[in-house]
């Protein structure tokens, strides 16, 4: 919890910063939630921003900048080649983690192309503690495969494992002796591991993976996109580093790895991404890639400005009170969903509160998508907009067979310094309140399924009319209330 402690002992994770700019909300009535949700196909995705109260969708692009952030844009060096943002950020980078060369990319999903594009060769493997959907389809596209190994406790939706991001290295071990080192592209290592709740892995894992990469000569990748909520986890979850600080940490974890990687959209609060390389050979193969894709080597696709405000917010990243404030106050929802009796991933790591949806809605089959049914009925009785992490998530096999999730969960994000403490408790006294009102939730079907990508534009309706009868039992329970 927060280092400051109230007199009263309550355990309050406080704002290390204050508001000065803000941006209006709107808290749309129910009815008029009703028929956005509807006219969006259930899909959280479709719905527009002016329907929208809380968008808790994802912490992508959207954290909150600092003053200093929006400063340093004012003074971008604006030129096709030869920047001097470019510079700076390439010092600042050098400066962190250690690494001499460096490339930009519009965001992360392009770093994870160029990388699979030098790297991955038809029938190669890429063992990694856990997938994220882009990182995934990128090996797939150039022929490879994925092998995740996250270890037994990372797939347990309560556990009190601090690290269950951690790699199964025995796995590693047994696959580097099945298939010969030769035939692994490279080992993934992803931190602050998205899809499985945000969870962290400890440096003692980061440590015993790239001692076994370093011992058969295999190259070790990095993707540092949630960094900032691994960094909290490790100063408060792993002994050994509790006295060490933000920046020594850092570059403890970045001197395990010959590439490092990162969505800029997450990680340093801006929009854009890069991709930082040890040896200059690493350089050199990926780099006319990104001339290629993205653009020329001193902007790779960003903004300049966005360049200037990345230098500052990845400073800032290297400040304790600046990287608590997200995985403190998921804590805070976390807990009071927790012991309230509410479904929902522990320990809380970052990026934001998961709930089981599948626990949550144990009526609904998997079959009629659990959890996009729940990010459904939130809306409706919140205004607020979750991320399914389901099935609906996944994709149809080629015979057309449905693939079912691992985990059944609907992600409350919780971007960097936006939101405020009363907005998360309104949030959790919506879910607990659709909780204690969970059986009248039904389930979702499909009326529009593209082949690809069915959760960014397909569309649902309700099994049933249930819809109808949890906007009537609302409106009982809060009157007029919004
Ligand atoms: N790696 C991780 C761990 C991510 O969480 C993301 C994006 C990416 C790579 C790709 O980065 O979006 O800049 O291209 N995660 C977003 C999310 C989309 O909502 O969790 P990108």
């Amino acid at each position: 919890m927060s280092k400051v402690k109230f007199y009263s002992g309550e355990n309050v994770p406080l704002e290390m910063h204050k508001v000065r700019i803000v941006q209006k909300l709107d808290l749309v009535p129910i009815d008029r939630r009703l028929q956005a949700i509807k006219d969006a196909g259930n899909n959280t995705f479709l719905l527009r921003n002016r329907d929208i109260f809380l968008d808790m969708l994802t912490d992508s692009g959207v954290n909150a900048m600092s003053d200093q952030q929006l400063a340093a844009m004012m003074v971008a060096d604006d030129s096709y080649a030869g920047s001097e943002s470019y510079t700076r950020l390439e010092e600042k980078i050098t400066e962190i983690f250690g690494t001499e060369y460096f490339l930009p990319v519009h965001q992360g999903r392009a770093a994870e192309s160029i990388i699979s594009k030098v790297y991955v060769t038809p029938g190669s493997y890429v063992p990694m503690n856990y997938h994220f959907t882009t990182s995934k389809a990128h090996v797939v596209v150039n022929g490879g495969m994925v092998e995740e190994y996250i270890t037994e406790e990372g797939l347990k939706f309560n556990s009190d494992n601090p690290f269950k991001g951690n790699m199964d290295t025995v796995a590693l071990e047994n696959l580097i002796k099945k298939v010969g080192a030769a035939k692994i592209a490279f080992v993934r290592m992803e931190t602050g591991t998205n899809l499985i709740g945000g969870q962290p892995h400890s440096l003692a894992n980061l440590r015993d993976v790239s001692n076994i990469c370093k011992k058969h000569g295999i190259k070790f990748v990095f993707d540092a996109s949630l960094l900032a909520d691994n960094l909290h986890f490790i100063k408060t979850r792993e002994e050994a580093y509790k006295n060490k600080s933000i920046r020594e940490i850092t570059r403890e974890i970045s001197d395990l790895c010959d590439i490092i990687y990162f969505s800029a959209r997450k990680l340093g609060c801006v929009r854009g991404g890069g991709i930082c390389c040890r040896t200059k050979d690493d350089y050199m193969k990926m780099r006319e890639l990104v001339t290629l894709y993205e653009g020329f080597l001193t902007y790779g696709g960003m903004s300049i400005r966005e360049i200037e405000a990345l230098t500052v917010g990845l400073d800032e990243t290297m400040d304790e009170n600046m990287i608590n404030q997200g995985p403190q106050f998921i804590e805070f929802m976390v807990n009071e969903l927790h012991n309230s009796g509410v479904p929902v991933i522990t320990p809380a790591g970052g990026l934001g509160a998961h709930l089981n949806a599948g626990a949550f809605l144990s009526h609904i089959p998997q079959t009629q998508y659990p959890a996009g049914a729940l990010a459904a009925a939130l809306y409706l009785v919140g205004g607020i907009r979750g991320m399914e992490r389901g099935s609906i998530s996944e994709q149809r096999d080629n015979e057309g067979k449905e693939t079912y999730a691992n985990m059944e969960l609907l992600r409350l994000a919780a971007p960097r310094r936006v939101f405020t403490m009363s907005q998360l408790k309104f949030v959790v006294d919506r879910v607990q309140w659709l909780y204690a009102n969970r059986e009248l939730i039904g389930g979702l079907k499909f009326v529009e399924e593209p082949k690809m990508l069915r959760f960014f534009f397909g569309k649902l309706e309700g099994t049933s009319d249930w819809h109808t009868k949890l906007v009537a039992k609302f409106k009982a329970d809060f009157g007029d209330s919004l």
